[in-house]
């Protein structure tokens, strides 16, 4: 048996293409679906190129509710039993969090609980960690709940921010480990859910200075 996860993302989807590269066969978990709010989102490509199945759900100018409706009928349909957002930039209706406790993860690019919250995403994260003169950064994988950025930590993975590092330059090497440590966050997870264990925080050898 393996735990049937959908990716939500709204743009170009490097963390879905990592996350279908580390799936593995034998695995605990299998990716069955792509979820977007953007038609344009190279995420959908990506899913196309490989013959996954996509569904997009606008978020723009409609009521939570109806987005939560559309996509609960879309998780019932193809049975997810979690959901990984992925560069998602939307946040993830009420009714959705609730019908999905403990079952949503989603990838962040610093060190919550710094750095996280409304419009910290993309560049303004990594020029945010370099104007605090903070020496490093790093990836979080961490649980969805109804706010942000918010949810309880499951995995972290330091990154050192360099003398004279460019937002760019951060966010390359972030996005490197933010790669790997999803996937393994992912496998973490998949086996405690797949053991009925509570999922215990991962720990990983962290990067040398
Ligand atoms: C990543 O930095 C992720 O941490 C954040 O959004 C970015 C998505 O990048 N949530 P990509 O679309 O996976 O390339």
């Amino acid at each position: 048996m393996k735990v049937r996860a959908a990716v939500f993302a709204s743009g170009g989807g490097s963390n879905f293409q990592a996350l279908l590269d580390h799936q593995e066969a034998e695995g605990a978990w299998e990716i069955v679906l792509l979820v977007s709010n953007r038609e344009s989102a190279g995420a959908l490509g990506r899913a196309r190129a490989v013959g996954m199945t996509t569904e997009v759900v606008k978020t723009d100018g409609r009521v939570a509710a109806d987005v939560a409706r559309d996509t609960l009928s879309i998780l019932a349909k193809y049975s997810v039993d979690l959901i990984l957002l992925a560069g998602y930039l939307r946040l993830v209706p009420e009714a959705v969090v609730a019908r999905y406790p403990q079952r949503i993860l989603n990838i962040h690019p610093a060190l919550l609980p710094a750095f996280g919250g409304a419009g910290m995403y993309g560049m303004n994260v990594h020029r945010a960690v370099i104007d605090s003169g903070k020496l490093e950064s790093g990836a979080t994988v961490h649980f969805v709940d109804e706010e942000y950025d918010r949810g309880s930590i499951l995995a972290q993975q330091r990154v050192p921010v360099n003398l004279g590092d460019t937002p760019e330059e951060l966010a390359r090497r972030v996005l490197e480990v933010e790669h790997r440590l999803y996937s393994e966050a992912v496998d973490h997870l998949c086996k405690a859910i797949l053991a009925e264990r509570k999922p215990t925080l991962m720990t990983l050898p962290q990067e040398k200075r």
